[in-house]
């Protein structure tokens, strides 16, 4: 169905009237970025891209929305690997782009918070933090152009989950507008408050379905006197979860990060990268990038990678190791680690499964779903990295060099992941540890989900948006009338 054009004219006029001209785009040129996802796998269509720029913008323009039945795709610095930040191709719906809210709207380094619009990308929450002399601590790859509010709607990870948690872990209040235009404001910096129920957490990993996060108070931590990195080969999974045990034993909580990097992801990324060599001086199937930070000084975090390194030697854990002599060595370091997701893309033709399991069942888990994957597709090439210490790893047969793309995800793709989810599954794990669900895995929840959790979820949909105009056909797998 599209939408006839009279009222894609009301939607814009009424649009136009609360937010400006000039922040209502129509034009296919304008909204092209907005309505194509990141790993460009969909391209929807809009009825109007709106970016207003405060929250009584938002809340009238939600209000609108609700009153005419417009169904409303949030979106932040749209780098949804799930395709959960563009609209479907209906053409239906308005995109509501939280980009012209990007102000930083007060740091407290006594209380150690900052109060940020949800438009503020992750880099400039990062920098604020830093010219105040502290840490935002959530890292990942796409810092210069995700978002906070897009951060807290997929409760984003990343690579220092092991030290300082998920996103959820990182707010201490939000604001967000609802469904109807009513605004739900908690932006208090409390660390304690115990008053019924914390609604913050219904809206933060929602992905825009319950309502729009205009503005968040994130904690600030200590910044650490120093850190120490080093890119480790390691004899195998097992042998990568052994050392992580004895970096946890012998450095006192200083693990920041703790990566796993495949013998192919490294290949892959230094293909793409093209001018950087890799750490080590030979191949290696399994490798790990270790960072240890802490209020130690350099010489003495120094002294316990090296502990932490020998130890792994004589345990015959670790089978070489670059130990980062400067700070542009750790850049290097993880500039490799943070480019592999971009040389997927690039490349294209990769099953993308974001799976976590325990820690203890990691190893096994990468050695036997690795073994089914190869029996079923044997020249895969099994690009495998990510966030071991969190129990989490990216793992992501990739097509072999000659073969199409297309094809091979038309053939691959769901048998891969179908058996890749499962064996996680059956460990206790999930289906989709820090990418959230988007369009891409909303219907496999129906399988992996109990009946009572797929019930409460849309309990919980029904009360807050019971038009279901909120990011719709995102997350929640259709359960009958209303899915
Ligand atoms: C990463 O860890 O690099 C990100 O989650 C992105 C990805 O896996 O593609
Ligand atoms: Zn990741």
């Amino acid at each position: 169905m599209s939408l006839d054009s009279s009222t894609r004219d009301a939607t814009l006029r009424a649009l136009q009237a609360i937010v400006g001209d000039n922040a209502c785009l129509v034009a296919d040129a304008d909204t092209e970025s907005y309505v194509t996802d990141y790993r460009r796998i969909s391209r929807g269509k809009a009825s109007v891209v709106v970016l207003p720029s405060s929250t009584e913008q938002v809340a009238a323009v939600m209000a609108w929305c609700h009153t005419h039945d417009v169904p409303v795709v949030p979106q932040g610095g749209n780098t949804s690997l799930m395709g959960g930040a563009v609209p479907d191709t209906r053409g239906d719906a308005v995109v509501l782009n939280l980009s012209r809210m990007n102000r930083v709207l007060a740091i407290d380094t006594v209380n150690d918070t900052l109060t940020v619009q949800a438009g503020v990308t992750l880099a400039a929450a990062r920098a604020a933090a830093e010219e105040g002399g502290r840490l935002f601590p959530l890292r990942i790859g796409s810092e210069g152009s995700c978002q906070i509010g897009g951060n807290l709607s997929t409760n984003a990870g990343g690579t220092a989950v092991l030290r300082y948690g998920n996103m959820r872990d990182l707010v201490l209040g939000i604001e967000a507008v609802l469904p109807d235009g009513r605004i739900y404001s908690s932006l208090r910096g409390l660390r304690k408050d115990n008053t019924g129920y914390d609604l913050k957490h219904l809206f933060i990993g929602a992905e825009g379905t319950l309502g729009i996060i205009t503005a968040a108070v994130l904690k600030l931590m200590p910044q650490p006197r120093a850190s120490a990195v080093a890119f480790v080969a390691v004899a195998s999974p097992d042998a990568a979860v052994r050392l992580l045990g004895e970096a946890k034993r012998l450095s006192g909580g200083a693990v920041t990060a703790f990566e796993l990097i495949s013998g192919p992801a490294l290949d892959l990324v230094l293909d793409y990268l093209g001018n950087v060599a890799s750490p080590l001086a030979q191949r290696h199937d399994w490798m790990v990038l270790i960072e240890l930070s802490s209020g130690a000084d350099a010489a003495s975090l120094e002294a316990t990678l090296l502990e932490i390194l020998e130890s792994g030697y004589e345990q015959q854990l670790v089978q070489d190791a670059a130990i980062a002599a400067s700070v542009a060595d750790a850049q290097t370091f993880w500039r490799i680690r943070e480019e592999i997701s971009d040389a997927q893309t690039r490349t294209g033709g990769s099953i993308k499964c974001d799976v976590s399991v325990p820690l203890s069942r990691i190893a096994d888990f990468v050695d036997e779903a690795s073994r089914r994957v190869l029996e079923l597709v044997p020249d895969a090439r099994m690009v495998i990295y990510g966030h071991m210490g969190d129990g989490n790893v990216h793992f992501n047969p990739l097509r072999p060099k000659d073969a199409d793309a297309k094809a091979f995800l038309a053939q691959w793709y769901k048998p891969v992941s179908d058996l890749v989810d499962g064996l996680a599954h059956g460990e206790g794990g999930s289906i989709s540890a820090e990418h959230g669900i988007g369009a891409v895995k909303r219907d496999d929840l129906r399988r992996y989900k109990s009946q009572v959790e797929l019930e409460l979820m849309w309990q919980v949909k029904r009360a807050l948006d019971p038009k279901n105009l909120m990011n719709p056909g995102r997350v929640l797998p259709a359960m009958g009338e209303g899915g």
